[in-house]
């Protein structure tokens, strides 16, 4: 069974299907690229698979659970890690307390947290130093003081990244991680996100208008158009393919 699998899945707003009967599965070691033009419902698919939306129709398996109809919350808690197309951090916590936030409260006890026990000072030092160790990773540990908004554009991006590693998922996705980069940062982001993929052995699905940078990363490809899937397969199957080719280009197939 793969870690991912998406059946039959069809989101409909009023008249219009956003997503239309998509079926994709994604295996734990892979890094797969959603993309397709603006409006082929490449979000409303994320948000299908992180519990914002319930389908119209459809099943969705990850990690042997059905999580159709779960809250966010709850499929993040099985290991489902995202960051947005606009990017939604706590713009005034600094960059260190971002991370802070996100990180598994792996022996919490509630009385020791109230009562402010020694345990609660304890835990609070643990997870600042993994805060920390998170933005080393991401050469953002000299910013870490910083409040979020300060940052440069690009490392707002990037930082968003850490904040959804820190919670330890399985699968992340990331919806348009180099939207807003110049090409030296997109350069950078490809790297790292191929390092995360080594170092923190997750799944990895990705929206991105960068063609360079999906063709670089990822392993399998999905393309969307008018929320169905028009072709899954390998970059070059899918760079080769006339039908896609049409997508993009709006010639004939
Ligand atoms: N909450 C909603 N209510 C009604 N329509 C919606 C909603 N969310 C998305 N849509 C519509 O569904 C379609 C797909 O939108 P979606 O945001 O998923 O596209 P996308 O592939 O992510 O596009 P982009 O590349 O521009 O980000 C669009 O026509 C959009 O207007
Ligand atoms: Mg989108």
């Amino acid at each position: 069974m793969s870690l991912l699998e998406v059946e039959h899945l069809t989101k409909n707003f009023g008249g219009l299907s956003a997503v239309a009967n998509v079926t994709l599965s994604v295996e734990a070691d892979e890094i797969v690229g959603l993309i397709g033009p603006n409006g082929a419902g490449k979000t409303t698919l994320f948000n299908l698979l992180t519990g914002v939306y319930p389908p119209t129709e459809g099943k969705i398996t990850f990690a042997g659970n059905d999580v159709a109809k779960l809250a966010p919350y709850q499929v993040a808690m099985l290991g489902v890690g995202r960051t947005f197309q606009n990017i939604r951090l706590f713009k005034d916590l600094t960059v260190l307390e971002n991370v802070m936030v996100a990180l598994h409260p792996t022996n919490s006890n509630l009385l020791t947290s109230i009562l402010r026990l020694p345990g609660y000072y304890q835990r609070i030092a643990q997870q600042e130093a993994a805060a920390l160790k998170m933005l080393e990773f991401f050469d953002l540990a000299d910013k870490a003081a910083i409040k979020a908004s300060n940052l440069p554009y690009g490392q707002q991006r990037v930082l968003e990244i850490a904040r959804a590693l820190a919670m330890k998922p399985k699968i992340l996705f990331l919806d348009e991680p180099a939207a807003g980069m110049n090409p030296n940062e997109t350069n950078e982001l490809t790297q790292l996100i191929r390092k995360i993929h080594q170092e923190f052995g997750v799944a990895i699905v990705l929206i991105e208008h960068d063609m360079s940078l999906v063709m670089e990363v990822c392993q399998r490809i999905c393309v969307l158009e008018y929320g169905r899937v028009l072709k899954i397969g390998t970059p070059q199957e899918v760079q080769n393919d006339p039908q896609v080719i049409a997508a993009y280009l709006g010639g004939d197939a």
